[in-house]
């Protein structure tokens, strides 16, 4: 599942993002890559304790709160704290790879299985060219490119890329979710249930008693899935 959550991040915390990376200093992208994803990698990253990282971080974990949605569909048990990069000039593309199945903390005390990939944009797609997203799929291959403040999130499991930059540049924050759920096929259901669950109770009212049954059926087949 690829799920488009548009205006997570408020066109003033958009601008109070860019503002806070133009002055950053970056360095190369690969040292956070594996071996593989390395050699596909040519792209810069802010580092994780760069002045404005924790600010943007707090930023973008509280915008996260404020969505429903994102609960709904990504039920996370832990955010890997959100990692920032840049690609234009002569790094500006990051081939074809997957991202490790698990990402080490900082401090090497916690571990996040990386269920689900996020990508929050954070520049205007009229500010550059190139930079897509390339989601491979054998069924239908996704092309990706949001407005500024707008997310995607997609299955850990997949091949994807960045297609080179060739004018300007473009900022993204990415980072992974470990999931309550681990199988995508039960995470699907459940999402599923909990937006028509959502659209039962604004018709029926919140008191029907299929809309309290059918709850608690979600939450007893939470509770059978959920790993916390
Ligand atoms: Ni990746």
């Amino acid at each position: 599942m690829l799920l488009h959550l548009p205006g997570v991040l408020h066109p003033s915390e958009v601008a109070q993002a860019q503002a806070l990376l133009a002055q950053a200093h970056w360095q190369d992208g690969r040292v956070s890559a594996g071996e593989q994803a390395a050699q596909a990698k040519n792209n810069q990253q802010l580092p994780e304790n760069a002045a404005p990282a924790p600010a943007l971080r707090q930023m973008l974990l509280q915008a996260l709160e404020r969505s429903a949605v994102f609960f709904s569909a990504t039920l996370p048990h832990s955010i890997a704290p959100p990692m920032f990069n840049r690609y234009g000039g002569a790094t500006n593309a990051f081939g074809n790879h997957v991202d490790s199945a698990v990402r080490y903390l900082p401090g090497g005390q916690k571990r996040v299985r990386t269920d689900l990939s996020c990508t929050l944009f954070l520049s205007s797609p009229s500010d550059y060219d190139g930079g897509e997203l390339v989601i491979e799929d054998p069924f239908a291959p996704q092309r990706i490119k949001l407005a500024a403040g707008d997310m995607v999130v997609y299955p850990g499991t997949s091949v994807h890329r960045v297609e080179p930059v060739t004018r300007g540049q473009r900022l993204a924050s990415f980072f992974w979710i470990q999931s309550m759920v681990r199988s995508q096929e039960q995470r699907r259901l459940l999402f599923d249930m909990d937006q028509h669950l959502m659209q039962l109770r604004t018709e029926l009212g919140e008191q029907h008693p299929a809309a309290i049954g059918l709850t608690g059926t979600y939450h007893n087949l939470l509770r059978l899935w959920a790993d916390v």
